[in-house]
């Protein structure tokens, strides 16, 4: 099979490879001056974070260690409800160290409010936020997002870890799907 059957079903690309690549070091660059030799619990939201959590890391020059947690927003259909259940927890202790959620992408706001009060409970130093993108007509609650890669149209994307039923996780771009995968 071709390489590129997985970006045939693509619309548009919104980011390419080498666009996110240049902005997550730039992130890392941001992220680094900020914690100053701050050792970082970096906590990765799967499976959406993968790919950033990958990249974000290894251009973070910091002491850190990384874990994982997963959780589910229930809500009709699409849509986010803020209702969230965790369906791995962090196998770290948070007490005392510096939290940094790494996210793919910002919608609502919802499952990541949650997430910071779950997390910032716990007795953390800090909480932080880094997603790659966020959709601010879509924003629902005001969240304080320290770190984000890129803004973008209230428009439904996929690659670089986010999916569509399940699919497309690996694209190493960011685009919109061709509206015949979907209809
Ligand atoms: P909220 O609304 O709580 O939702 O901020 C964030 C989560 O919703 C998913 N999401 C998307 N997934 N393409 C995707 O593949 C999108 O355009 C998109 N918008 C939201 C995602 O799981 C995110 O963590
Ligand atoms: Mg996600």
């Amino acid at each position: 099979m071709d390489s590129t059957a997985v970006k045939a079903d693509l619309a548009h690309v919104l980011y390419t490879k080498e666009e996110i690549q240049a902005r997550v070091a730039e992130l890392a660059a941001q992220i680094d001056k900020d914690y100053e030799g701050r050792d970082i619990l970096v906590v990765g939201v799967l499976k959406g974070a993968v790919m950033i959590m990958a990249d974000l890391v290894r251009a973070l020059k910091s002491h850190l260690t990384m874990d994982w947690m997963a959780v589910s927003s229930y809500g009709s259909g699409t849509q986010s409800s803020g209702v969230v259940r965790i369906l791995k927890d962090l196998d770290s202790d948070l007490m005392g160290k510096h939290v940094l959620i790494v996210e793919d992408i910002i919608d609502s706001g919802l499952t990541l409010s949650w997430l910071k009060s779950n997390l910032e409970s716990r007795g953390p130093a800090s909480v932080e936020i880094c997603a790659l993108l966020r959709k601010p007509e879509a924003a629902k609650v005001e969240i304080d997002v320290k770190y984000v890669g890129m803004d973008i149209p209230n428009e439904f994307v996929v690659g670089y870890g986010l999916d569509y039923a399940e699919k497309y996780r690996n694209l190493d771009c960011v685009g919109t799907l061709a509206p015949h995968i979907y209809q």
